[in-house]
């Protein structure tokens, strides 16, 4: 079997890679970036082919630490899979272990929701508590009283969640579920428990991201008869059982949204291909709002043209289709520096704020209060060192590095490697200065950037 494990050359205690990027800021961009399959779906869908006995190909997986931490946790399951290129096979017809491993899913977080297909395959599951992160608490009581709902027996004992259907049925049992919050994962868990429950499961107030969809439409491929995904109210028709599929992820929205930011702070014309249109729709609404055109230049192509001076916005993040929490950082990068006073509200996690301290560091003026940061545009940000404290605040500090004066350091790479693929041979390609090497304080070299190509 092909192992994700050697395409990763990080996966050796990534928190200890001596690694780091340096970026030559300044340059302009130009050309078109290829986007990849979606990180949120591809975990998703990957847990959902446990759902099935038979053989599950899944096209355009993206090759992503947070992937080879899922394809270890399959193994450590016994169920088989192999990856070329961006396609996953995987045979799920014996499942041999009903607990998840505790290291694993603690790095892991999207990995809870291997409980609903294990509960509904198995009719058991352990999976450890994921546990809070660098961005918030990430608690799980949504999907845990969803499956309560359902006819489970959950019971949580030094971090472990042990779940399994109570009495003497065989299956789950289909139920009306209320989540308090839209929550994305909660949705995915009880989407997937309810595809093999006996009787209707209704979910209401269901997150409605693309990934959500995304998810449905792969359990439909399988058999599954689930209505509504993409709205507030979610009705699964339950199965006995689900067969063989083929299924292709949708596009990377949230990596799409970042090179389009990418394209704004450094005031470049840049395309992104593959993407949905509509699945940008609140980012192409923020985008516009800060001046720039947007062309869809073919279905499944957009491209931005930003003015010479962002304007300052006040927003909000927001449950889809409003501004995705996960393009939050990137766009206070570009708000550093936006003419007059901007407002970001982060409004679905609590900690999520962190980036603020380093883009201040690079000569940001952003004050946070509470869950808001105030940004007082800057005329130049600067080159510096600067460390990445989760996904997406790290790839903010590479943008803020594109625009910056000077060459900027970014270390903590291994929360961009697990949720970018290429990402800086994707920058190179459209003439981007940035390279990974070994950390100039160990290196003792200087910077050098006439090897690039760009
Ligand atoms: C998913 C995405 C993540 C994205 C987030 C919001 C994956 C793998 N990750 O995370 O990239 O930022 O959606 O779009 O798909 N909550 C509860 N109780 C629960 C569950 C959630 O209070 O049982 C709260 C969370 O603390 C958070 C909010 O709901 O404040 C949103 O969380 P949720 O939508 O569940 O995010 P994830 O599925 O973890």
């Amino acid at each position: 079997m092909t192992s994700l494990l050697n395409s990763h050359s990080l996966l050796i205690a990534p928190e200890k890679s001596n690694l780091e990027l340096q970026i030559l800021g300044g340059y302009p961009l130009q050309g078109e970036v290829r986007i990849s399959g979606a990180k949120n779906s591809a975990l998703v869908v990957t847990a959902g082919a446990l759902l099935c006995p038979d053989d599950c190909c899944i096209r355009h997986v993206p090759s992503l630490l947070d992937m080879t931490w899922m394809g270890q946790i399959l193994s450590s399951l016994g169920v088989k899979w192999e990856k070329h290129g961006d396609v996953l096979d995987i045979n799920a017809s014996h499942i041999s272990q009903s607990a998840a491993p505790s290291e694993l899913v603690g790095r892991l977080r999207a990995s809870f929701f291997l409980i609903g297909p294990l509960l509904a395959r198995l009719g058991v599951a352990q999976v450890p508590l994921p546990g809070g992160c660098a961005i918030g608490a990430r608690p799980v009581e949504l999907h845990i009283r969803g499956l309560q709902a359902m006819g489970a027996d959950v019971q949580i004992k030094q971090g472990i969640v042990h779940a399994c259907i109570s009495g003497n049925k065989r299956r789950l049992q289909g139920a009306r579920i209320y989540l308090d919050f839209p929550s994305v994962g909660a949705t995915e868990t009880l989407i997937m428990a309810a595809t093999l429950a006996e009787g209707e499961t209704m979910i209401q107030n269901a997150a409605q991201e693309p990934e959500v969809v995304d998810l449905a439409n792969f359990c439909r491929t399988m058999g599954a008869k689930i209505q509504g995904a993409g709205t507030k109210t979610i009705a699964i028709s339950g199965v006995p059982s689900l067969h063989s599929a083929e299924y292709s992820i949708i596009p990377d929205r949230i990596e799409a949204g970042t090179f389009l930011l990418a394209g704004a702070i450094t005031h470049s014309q840049l395309s992104v291909a593959p993407v949905n249109p509509q699945h940008l729709i609140g980012v192409i609404d923020t985008l516009r709002a800060l001046g720039a055109a947007i062309f869809a230049d073919a279905s499944n192509r957009l491209r931005i043209v930003p003015k010479q001076q962002h304007v300052a916005i006040a927003i909000e993040t927001a449950p889809y289709p409003g501004f995705p929490t996960d393009l939050q950082a990137q766009l206070m990068a570009i708000l550093a520096l936006s003419q007059g006073s901007s407002i970001i509200s982060e409004t679905i996690f609590e900690n999520r704020l962190q980036h603020v301290t380093e883009l201040n560091r690079m000569g940001a003026d952003i004050r946070v209060r509470r869950s808001h940061a105030i940004i007082r545009g800057v005329s130049q940000l600067t080159g510096t060192e600067v460390v990445g404290t989760d996904l997406r605040a790290s790839a903010a500090l590479a943008l803020a590095g594109l625009a910056a004066d000077g060459i900027t350091s970014l270390k903590g790479l291994h929360h961009l490697d697990r949720g970018y693929e290429n990402f800086e041979q994707k920058l190179q390609q459209v003439g981007a200065k940035i390279q990974r090497v070994q950390s100039q304080a160990e290196s003792g070299k200087e910077p050098v950037f006439s090897t690039l190509h760009g």
